[in-house]
């Protein structure tokens, strides 16, 4: 099938994909073509699709297998992996906006999600983008001595740090009792399909570093996410109806914006595609 792809950005973060109907049959080679074009770009934008929920979850399937939130009580209807993101108030005039500081997505995981992907159906009339932020290109440019310095660390991800910027929401019991051992990821991961390394960081779930004090682990994590979240790693994603997104988690941190005007709904479909157990970066000096 002929589509027309066109990069985003100048950094290779974020590619748009038109002519592409997802309902339709994907054979081997349009499936082969597009997961090349995701391990490259690592966001793709597809627009004009129209979207249930059982039809948005089919379409991860071109990525891999489908994979379960933490949340069991927020689901769309028609579809149990199919999950909802929306702006919730929880106090007068006090609103939730999930993912609201830069992540990766379920990183207390033992194999977090390989990929994650939101379809709207109801959004604000301004605002409410979601920004994506390259983890390779911010690994290239670390400074030796930073690379050196993070070499083979490995960092603790539980479902929220005592240190995470914003409080989550929280698990009900089934969900809870559902949760995973916490994941010990290193803090630069290869990625299995470019071979490329990308810093792996999350402050949100990230609560010490393998062997470090808690203040030199803290430090650490805020210098590294202060230089991976600069403009210029950046590729900022202005939603429209008919878009399908799809991120990955092992390449991209990714944030949501909660600028609009609480009155409005900003509502989207969610679903996450499974990954693979985390692969470390080999040690520098050693080729991957
Ligand atoms: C998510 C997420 C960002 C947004 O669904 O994992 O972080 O802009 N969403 O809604
Ligand atoms: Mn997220």
């Amino acid at each position: 099938m002929a589509y027309q792809l066109t990069p985003l950005t100048n950094h290779e973060t974020g590619a748009e994909i038109l002519g592409l109907d997802l309902k339709a049959p994907v054979g081997t080679e349009l499936r082969n073509a597009l997961n090349d074009a995701f391990a490259r770009y690592h966001v793709l934008v597809f627009r004009d699709q129209k979207l249930t929920a059982p039809e948005f979850a089919h379409t991860g399937e071109i990525f891999g297998e489908l994979m379960s939130h933490h949340h069991k009580d927020v689901r769309a209807s028609g579809h149990p992996e199919v999950y909802v993101v929306r702006n919730e108030q929880i106090a007068p005039g006090k609103y939730r906006i999930q993912g609201e500081t830069f992540h990766t997505d379920h990183s207390n995981h033992p194999i977090p999600p390989k990929a994650t992907a939101l379809h709207p159906v109801s959004l604000p009339t301004h605002g409410g983008d979601t920004q994506f932020v390259n983890m390779h290109n911010a690994y290239d440019d670390l400074a030796e001595a930073m690379k050196r310095r993070i070499d083979g660390l490995r960092a603790v991800h539980v479902f929220e740090s005592r240190f995470s910027p914003r409080k989550l929401r929280p698990l009900n019991e089934e969900s809870s009792k559902a949760l995973p051992p916490p994941g010990v990821h290193p803090l630069v991961r290869l990625h299995p399909e470019n071979g490329r390394k990308a810093l792996y960081l999350n402050p949100v779930r990230i609560e010490s570093i393998v062997g470090m004090p808690e203040d030199e682990a803290l430090a650490l994590v805020a210098e590294l996410m202060a230089h991976a979240t600069q403009k210029k790693y950046e590729y900022r994603h202005q939603w429209r109806y008919g878009d399908m997104v799809i991120w990955d988690n092992r390449s991209v941190m990714h944030q949501a914006n909660g600028d609009y005007d609480m009155n409005e709904v900003r509502h989207l479909h969610r679903i996450m595609i499974a990954g693979e157990p985390v692969l470390a970066a080999p040690p520098l000096g050693v080729a991957a």
